[in-house]
C-alpha cells in the first residue's frame, strides 16, 4: 500500500487531511509533527523513508508565524526553505512525490487583477521570502510534485483569523479591523480535499508544477471579519481601518487574490464560494 508522508500534521491543514483520510483507505496515511520528525533533519527523514514505502510527501510543516519571522528568519528560513530543500532531496531518492504548500505572501500585492502562476514573485516580508526559497529548492532538488499556493488559511483546529474575531468579538464588543487589503479566505478542509483529490491524478506527472488555491470570491479583513460575527450572532461593532492605522512588523501584500483558473481545469475541481465554507467551519467551532 503506497504510504503518504504528512508533515506538520498538528497545524490547520495537517488535522484537516486527518479528517477526510478515512475516505482514502487506498493509502497509509503517516502523521508526523515536530516532536517525531523533525523536517530540518535529513537523517531523520532519510531514516522514515527508509522504514516506510513513502510515495507521497504532503508537507505541511511550516514556520508560519509571520511578524516573528521578521525577527527569528533564520529559523523561518531553516523550516521553510532548507527543510523544504532536505525533503525535496529525499523524496527523489526514493521516487515521492513532494506535495508542498506554499502562500500568496510570495507576492508584493501591487496587483490589480488576480495572481496566476506565471505572475513574477517578489515578497516584502521575511516570511513570504523564505517561503519562495522553499518553492525554488523544491523546483531544483525535487523529481516530481506540485507546489500550491494558497491565502488567508483558517480552520476549526488551531490559531487563526476566524477564531481571533470570535474571541475579542465577543470579549469586546468593538473591533477595528483592516479594509485595504483584499483577498480570498481559504477553508483549510477545502485545500485538505483537493490535496487528496489531487493525488491519485499524479501518477502520470514527472514534473513540478505551481498552483494556485483558495476558495471562490473576493474579501477585506473587514468584510471577513463582518461576516464572521454576524455568522455567529456575535454583537459586535466592526470599524474599517487602513493597514497604516494597524502597524505590524510585517508588511503584508494589499492584493493577494489568486487565479485559480490552471488548478479548476487541470484536476477538474469545484471550489466552493468562501462565505459557503466559512459556514461550514463555524458550525464547527462550538461558543
Ligand atoms: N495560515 C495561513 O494563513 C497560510 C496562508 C497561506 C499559506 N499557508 C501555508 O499553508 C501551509 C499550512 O499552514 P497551516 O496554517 O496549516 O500551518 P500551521 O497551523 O502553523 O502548522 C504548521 C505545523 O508545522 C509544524 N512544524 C513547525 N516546524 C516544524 C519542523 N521543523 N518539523 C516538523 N513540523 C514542524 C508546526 O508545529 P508548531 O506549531 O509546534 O511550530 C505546526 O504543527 C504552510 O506551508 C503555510 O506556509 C498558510
Amino acid at each position: 500500500m503506497a504510504a503518504i508522508l504528512v508533515t506538520g500534521s498538528n497545524g490547520q491543514l495537517g488535522n484537516e487531511i486527518k479528517v477526510l483520510a478515512e475516505a482514502y483507505p487506498q493509502y497509509n496515511f503517516i502523521y508526523t509533527d515536530i516532536d517525531d520528525l523533525n523536517i530540518t533533519d535529513y537523517q531523520q527523514i532519510d531514516h522514515f523513508f527508509t522504514i516506510h514505502n513513502i510515495q507521497y510527501v504532503i508537507n505541511c510543516a511550516a514556520y508560519t508565524a509571520v511578524d516573528k519571522a521578521e525577527q527569528e528568519t533564520d529559523l523561518a528560513r531553516y523550516i521553510n526553505a532548507n527543510a523544504v530543500k532536505y525533503l525535496s532531496q529525499i523524496a527523489k531518492k526514493y521516487h515521492a512525490y513532494m506535495i508542498h504548500i506554499s502562500t500568496d505572501y510570495v507576492f508584493d500585492g501591487k496587483n490589480y487583477k488576480p495572481y496566476t502562476e506565471n505572475d513574477p514573485i517578489c515578497p516584502t516580508s521575511a516570511y513570504g521570502k523564505t517561503k519562495a526559497e522553499g518553492e525554488n529548492e523544491l523546483k531544483i532538488h525535487a523529481e516530481k510534485g506540485i507546489i500550491i499556493r494558497t491565502s488567508w488559511l483558517y480552520s476549526s483546529f488551531g490559531h487563526n483569523f476566524v477564531k481571533t474575531i470570535l474571541k475579542y468579538g465577543k470579549e469586546r464588543g468593538n473591533l477595528n479591523v483592516v479594509f485595504d487589503q483584499i483577498g480570498s479566505p481559504t477553508y483549510a478542509r477545502d485545500l485538505a480535499k483537493v490535496v487528496l483529490e489531487i493525488i491519485p491524478q499524479l501518477a502520470n506527472q514527472n514534473t513540478i508544477e505551481t498552483y494556485h488555491f483558495s476558495n471562490e470570491g473576493v474579501s477585506s479583513w473587514y468584510d471577513f471579519a463582518k461576516v464572521i460575527v454576524e455568522l455567529k450572532n456575535i454583537e459586535c461593532d466592526i470599524h474599517p481601518i487602513r493597514t497604516e492605522d494597524y502597524p505590524l512588523p510585517a508588511p503584508r501584500p494589499h492584493y493577494s487574490v489568486l487565479d485559480k483558473a490552471k488548478i479548476k481545469k487541470d484536476f477538474n475541481i469545484e471550489i466552493p464560494y468562501w462565505k459557503d465554507s466559512l459556514k461550514r467551519c463555524l458550525e464547527l467551532i462550538k461558543d
